[in-house]
């Protein structure tokens, strides 16, 4: 595709049907809360906007958040939106590699300076003048810094780009074992240590791809951020509780638990509180959009909710009288119910 070519002639180009394409505009502009008449106004946008440059930063991760977009179905129009990127740079996507790579890499910021998508998943480690992530080199740390100075916007997709995820776990109960002195791009922000730039958060361990697909696809066709919670996570897709829309929730009403999980209340679907579901403290939007094309999400397949889109994630529990973090999100600590 053509730095000029707009998106619905790449969308006509892939057999993508003009209908496929206004109903996930009337998806994405319903899950984003804007009014009725949104969707064809989005449509209109999306369909003359230009191909933004997007460079996509692995730190310290785990894979998992990419896995989770290319496999978001084959071929949706969320998955096409990616490809109607040019992204010019990502470690796991891309076919250059060493010094190439970083070519393309300061090539792409260069002359797109000012107008890219900076996309980050992992967390930053900070400790020993960040040794303990670089590429090519350079601490993650820096080539954060060189990178978020000449982009539009930037992603932080994941709980680790996010909040500092799994390489920060135990920073609260017990700070010595965050070693990399890992940290979210936000705090990094907060705390002065990289300069303000537009960021929106996408957490999630892995975050829902529809989230990742939606925050892109307001930005495309508005140029701005959606509407942000006080943790930067777009409301659309994080400002209900999982609790809210599990699908086991009359039973939680109804006082109905399992009690283990091959007990007859987890075979009869009962709700997972007792087992220490953290769905009614955490806020994502798993229960209705799910992975895999809305096949399934933690609830559907017997689990509890781990919490995994909170700054909370991974080793903190929230105490029973509301009054910090306690122990790991994977214990079964269970605040009483009120
Ligand atoms: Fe709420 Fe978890 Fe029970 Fe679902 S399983 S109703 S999220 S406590
Ligand atoms: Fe994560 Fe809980 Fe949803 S663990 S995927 S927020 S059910």
């Amino acid at each position: 595709m053509s730095r000029d070519e707009t998106f619905v002639d790449f969308l006509a180009h892939r057999g993508v049907s003009r209908r496929s394409f206004l109903t996930f505009c009337a998806t994405t502009a319903s899950a984003l809360a804007l009014p009725a008449a949104a969707a064809k106004e989005m449509a209109t946008l999306l369909a003359a906007a230009p191909r933004p440059s997007v460079l996509w930063l692995s730190f310290q991760e785990c894979t998992g958040c990419t896995e989770s977009l290319t496999r978001s179905g084959s071929p949706t129009v969320e998955a096409l939106i990616l490809d109607h990127l040019s992204l010019d740079y990502h470690h796991t996507l891309q076919a250059a590699a060493g010094e190439a790579a970083e070519q393309a890499r300061r090539a792409a910021m260069e002359a797109n300076y000012g107008r890219y998508v900076l996309v980050v998943d992992g967390s930053v480690p900070t400790a020993d003048g960040g040794v303990w992530s670089t590429i090519a080199g350079v601490t993650n740390l820096a080539m954060l810094t060189e990178a978020m100075e000449g982009a539009a916007l930037t992603i932080a997709v994941g709980t680790c780009a996010s909040f500092g995820g799994v390489a920060a776990a135990a920073a609260i109960a017990a700070p010595s074992l965050n070693q990399s002195g890992a940290r979210g791009v936000g705090e990094l922000m907060d705390a002065g240590v990289i300069a303000e730039r537009p960021l929106v958060n996408v957490p999630g361990c892995p975050p829902v791809p529809e989230a990742i697909s939606g925050t892109i696809a307001h930005f495309l066709a508005y140029g701005s951020l959606p509407d942000l919670d006080a943790q930067r996570r777009p409301t659309a897709y994080y400002g209900r509780s999982v609790h809210s829309r599990c699908p086991r929730l009359r039973h939680f009403r109804n006082g109905r638990f399992a009690l283990a999980f091959d007990d007859e209340g987890a075979r009869s679907g009962y709700c997972l509180y007792k087992l220490g579901c953290k769905g009614p403290e955490t806020f994502n939007v798993c229960p209705t959009q799910r992975w895999n094309q809305g096949h399934s999400f933690p609830m559907h397949s017997g689990h509890g909710c781990l919490g995994c889109s909170e700054a909370a994630f991974w080793d903190r529990t929230l105490a029973p009288d509301g009054s910090g973090y306690i122990g790991s999100c994977f214990y079964p600590q269970v605040p009483p119910l009120v």
